[in-house]
């Protein structure tokens, strides 16, 4: 038996969260009214009927358009600030936020402006909650390295305040070695570097991730196990899987929470962490992701105990900063 209070009070960090994906459907009318953009939606029940989603690529054209009513740094700064608030509550002491430049930079917002709201939003997160935060920048994969490369470009007077790299959007066609070389540079520059993989694509897509862009930590990852050898070497690696349940239902990764793979992950010795992924789009923060496992009979309180557990030892932390997390 799993208490709720259990799963609320057990600090934990959360290292997969998209935060242009915590945009609420209340907060996307709010800003869409605010700066006078239209969307395709007349309510907020309107908008939830459409995140029906039946693959990755039916939830991306809605995320991405989404994203649009997002103009300003205080836009940046409140869907920032309303995600923490939210984390905060469900127990997060630390979070590793990822963002897309790319989503906003095509669409002619200025990247200092993505990056003036996110820091001030993380600056009122501590003060008010205490809760710890790292940025990563997401490359976009269905875009082109030239792309990748002048998104690297505009980041680098911001380079400071950016702990990783990551690779994220439509997998499929898009394999990690299309962006070797700007991880290499990210490398160089001192960040680390996560990939989504193994989400829709192959396992040879996570292998590609491990071996052409030296990842330090691997964003879902659920096909992997289709792979034994593969299977193995993440564990011998310590590799920390960022695994994302509710996502992984909404999106038809898999058909059901009973099927979902992440007891066959900490059976096989892997170092796997419960994450929200886009929690606004996917029904559920942090906790529902853990309450909903439980439900479906599939981790127990010492798993929970072991999840929360990976989840600080998979991230960023430096150790000083760590060891006032556990
Ligand atoms: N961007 C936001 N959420 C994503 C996901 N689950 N997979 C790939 N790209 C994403
Ligand atoms: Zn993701």
């Amino acid at each position: 038996m799993v208490h709720d209070t259990f799963i609320t009070n057990i600090p934990k960090a959360e290292l997969h969260l998209h935060i242009e994906g915590s945009l609420e459907p209340e907060l996307m009318f709010r800003l869409a009214k605010r700066n006078r953009i239209s969307i395709p939606f007349q309510s907020v029940e309107d908008v939830k009927k459409a995140y029906n989603f039946n693959n990755l690529q039916d939830f991306l054209d809605i995320y991405y358009a989404g994203a649009s009513v997002l103009q300003t740094a205080e836009d940046f700064h409140d869907l920032a600030t309303a995600y923490f608030a939210r984390a905060a509550a469900d127990g997060v002491t630390h979070t590793e936020i990822f963002f897309d430049p790319q989503t906003h930079t095509t669409r002619g917002i200025p990247f200092d402006v993505v990056m003036e709201g996110l820091l001030s939003g993380i600056a009122e997160a501590k003060a008010q909650h205490g809760i710890s935060v790292l940025l990563i920048m997401c490359f976009l994969r269905h875009l082109d390295e030239d792309s990748a490369f002048a998104t690297f470009k505009s980041a680098e007077k911001w380079i400071p305040h950016i702990s990783g790299v990551g690779l994220d959007s439509s997998e499929l066609g898009h394999p990690p070695s299309k962006f070797a070389r700007v991880f290499a540079a990210a490398g160089s520059a001192g960040l680390m570097r996560v990939a989504h993989a193994g989400e829709e694509g192959p396992p040879s897509y996570v292998v590609e991730a491990l071996d052409l862009l030296n990842i330090n930590r691997l964003d879902h990852g659920n096909r992997a196990l289709e792979d034994a050898a593969l299977t193995a070497r993440l564990a011998r690696e310590a590799m920390t899987l960022t695994v994302c349940p509710l996502s992984n239902l909404k999106l038809c990764v898999v058909d059901n929470l009973n099927n979902h793979p992440v007891n066959r992950m900490l059976d096989a010795g892997l170092r796997v962490t419960i994450n929200s992924d886009d929690p606004a789009y996917f029904g559920g923060y942090i906790n529902d992701n853990f309450r909903a496992l439980v439900a479906a009979g599939k981790v127990s309180r010492e798993d929970i105990i072991t999840l929360a557990r990976n989840s600080f030892l998979g991230s960023f932390l430096k150790d000083e900063d760590l060891a006032t997390q556990i």
